[in-house]
């Protein structure tokens, strides 16, 4: 058998995103960068699973050769409940982003945002979170699954607002073992209080809203403000932070890039460059 024949036969590994809706993901173009790097052949696709079809999926996808899979929207919940075993950082999240199998049918999840959410703001961004008193807008999974690690920064004190503010209440319960002074409440308790760190972890962005911020919260000097929404244009909470002289202003496309190269390292043990990837993306917005 030939050289070419050989190669021919053996298909190159196989990841995809599987999410509901998923026609706009970013993560091929992402992954694809990344094997380029590196010179890898693989595939990776974005996959619209049907909301009861999720676990009977991922089963097909791993029996069929799969070699890893992200998972997003609506499902990372459903994902950490189908692995055999999970990270801690998935663990503390009670959902996951990552699926990688381990050999004979098993599978371990992880959660790769909150990682990818730290390294944009501090390697990126050149952002400081030690020591910092932080407020994050939102009670909803997507803040869930990042305070382990950025809990695990060592801010001075983090806050947490949220529309329902039970929510926000019994997530600073399940974290307060962490450390980090962390309380949760609504918006009308951050009347007067100054914050050196806001983190928009809400999806009103996604509506054009911005969540209800007293007109008395304060913004430190060197404040730092982050949406895990990007798009094309500013959200209003990035209008809101620039209107309220926020020392610097970042949207979540890094943080994506961040947690899709950190998925990358953990299905082939490789660290790409995000830098360039994540300038592309921007140009392409
Ligand atoms: P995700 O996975 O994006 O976190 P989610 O779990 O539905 O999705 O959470 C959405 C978050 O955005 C919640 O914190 C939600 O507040 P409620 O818990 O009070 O619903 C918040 N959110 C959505 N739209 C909002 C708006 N217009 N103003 C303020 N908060 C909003």
């Amino acid at each position: 058998v030939s050289q070419t024949r050989v190669e021919k036969v053996v298909s190159p590994a196989s990841y995809a995103v599987f999410g509901n809706p998923i026609k706009h993901s970013k993560s091929p173009v992402i992954h694809r960068a990344f094997s380029e790097q590196f010179e890898h052949e693989l595939s990776y696709r974005a996959v619209r699973v049907g909301l009861d079809d999720f676990e009977a999926a991922v089963e097909r996808f791993f029996d069929g050769g799969g070699s890893g899979l992200n998972v997003t929207v609506p499902f990372k919940e459903r994902a950490f409940a189908l692995a055999d075993e999970a990270s801690p950082r998935a663990a503390r999240a009670g959902a996951a982003n990552v699926l990688l199998p381990l050999g004979d049918g098993i599978l371990r999840c992880d959660n790769t945002d909150g990682l990818g959410l730290v390294r944009d703001m501090v390697a990126n961004n050149g952002w400081n979170v030690t020591g910092r008193r932080v407020l994050i807008l939102g009670a909803g999974g997507a803040v869930r699954g990042v305070l382990q690690p950025l809990l695990g920064e060592r801010p001075h004190s983090v806050v947490i607002a949220n529309r329902t503010s039970t929510k926000a209440e019994v997530l600073a319960k399940d974290f307060a073992d962490m450390e980090v002074p962390i309380t949760g409440g609504g918006y009308t308790e951050l009347e007067g209080q100054t914050f050196d760190l806001i983190i928009n972890g809400t999806s009103a962005g996604l509506q054009g809203d911005l969540p209800p911020l007293p007109a008395n919260l304060r913004v430190s000097e060197k404040c730092c403000c982050y949406d895990m929404v990007y798009g094309s244009e500013p959200t209003p909470f990035m209008r809101w932070s620039a209107a309220h002289a926020a020392w610097a202003i970042c949207d979540g496309l890094g943080m994506l890039v961040e947690q899709a190269a950190e998925s990358f390292y953990l299905w082939r043990g490789l660290r790409p460059a995000t830098g360039p990837v994540i300038k592309d993306l921007r140009n392409q917005l």
